[in-house]
């Protein structure tokens, strides 16, 4: 076992993680279809409001995240043989370097955080999101291994120092990051660019991701809602420079992708670079950004609709496209409802 894994087991051992049980065996295709609803459809048998930071809030927000629960095993994850022209487009995409150190500095800050979160539901709930972190870095890894992607090295990750704020940064950069990859992956399931069986196998960690910031989203507004006024303003203003950070990290980021001759250097661009990457056929970036759009609400849609979604990044998009519209060419409008749930 690699060094930051021991860190990863060795923080979530401190935070008293029991790691959920997996069923054995390979899954019938009926007990996938099951698990897999179960983790999209949830609504509480509360009656009522559900006030957000109240404790109905807070106790049905964390058994929704425990009841969706996906108990798939990656070693059981079939890999499907691929074509060389297949095989290629899947090595040479440019991301599974950033994907794997994404998911590998994400458990570790979750775990971190969850270690100083008193209520033990939330505790809970926030150990179970960090080990789902590392189930997808499990998925990524025997991926890279089936199809023979090259990888560099791993950074070494670290421990922050202060959780919350790396829980803050984290969380943030999941909501960005999810609501793109929603629409990217729809791009690519539509476009017939990668096959159908390799589509539905990153199917429920898409799902999961979007669990993860509806998670997220209802535990800040619950931390919002529950603060005195003073402690209010210094939550808003570490919120807000969580979203300069993450703004400056990903100019850093663009730029050094940029002189490694990744993108073109500026991350709306890398976007839409990931897009012509994933479909042959060319899309412009209000077809992009109504498709995430799309998406993003279709993969909210089985949620409780008491609980809070993330607004930024899709408020973000609608003005994008607001400003844009004298540039509007043709819409993808139509084509939301070509996609049902049990296709995966
Ligand atoms: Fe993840
Ligand atoms: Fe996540």
């Amino acid at each position: 076992m690699a060094d930051h894994d021991d860190l990863f087991a060795a923080t979530m051992a401190a935070a008293g993680f029991a790691p959920p049980e997996l069923p054995a065996g390979e899954p019938k295709p009926e007990a996938l279809e099951m698990v897999d609803r179960t983790s999209r459809y949830w609504t509480s048998p509360h009656v009522g409001e559900l006030r957000v930071g109240s404790p109905a809030h807070q106790h049905e927000l964390c058994r929704m995240f425990r009841e969706t629960f996906n108990p798939y095993r990656p070693a059981v994850v079939a890999w499907p043989k691929l074509t060389p022209d297949m095989l290629q487009r899947v090595t040479s995409l440019p991301i599974w370097d950033i994907a794997v150190h994404t998911e590998g500095r994400a458990r570790l800050r979750f775990a971190s955080y969850a270690a100083t979160v008193q209520a033990p539901e939330v505790r809970d709930a926030v150990m179970l999101n960090a080990w789902e972190e590392h189930r997808h870095k499990e998925v990524l890894g025997n991926m890279v291994k089936a199809y023979g992607i090259a990888l560099g090295s791993e950074p070494a990750y670290r421990v922050p120092r202060d959780p919350e704020w790396m829980y803050l940064v984290t969380g943030y950069c999941e909501c960005i990051d999810s609501f793109f990859a929603f629409g990217l992956f729809e791009l690519a399931r539509r476009s017939g660019f990668f096959p159908i069986e390799l589509v539905k196998t990153f199917e429920p960690v898409m799902q999961e991701e979007c669990r993860h910031i509806l998670l997220f989203a209802n535990l800040v507004a619950s931390q919002r809602a529950s603060l005195s006024w003073w402690r209010r303003i210094v939550f808003e203003l570490r919120i807000a420079a969580a979203w300069f950070y993450i703004g400056w990290e990903r100019l850093v980021l663009a730029r050094s992708m940029k002189s490694n001759g990744m993108g073109t250097g500026q991350d709306s661009n890398f976007t839409m670079t990931s897009a012509q990457a994933v479909t042959p056929v060319e899309i412009g970036f209000r077809d992009l950004m109504t498709l995430c759009l799309q998406e993003n609400d279709r993969r909210f849609a089985g949620y409780d609709a008491r609980f809070a979604r993330p607004t930024t990044v899709p408020a973000l998009a609608r003005i994008a496209l607001f400003l844009t519209r004298p540039w509007a060419k043709r819409s993808v409008g139509k084509t939301s409802n070509e996609h049902s749930p049990a296709d995966g």
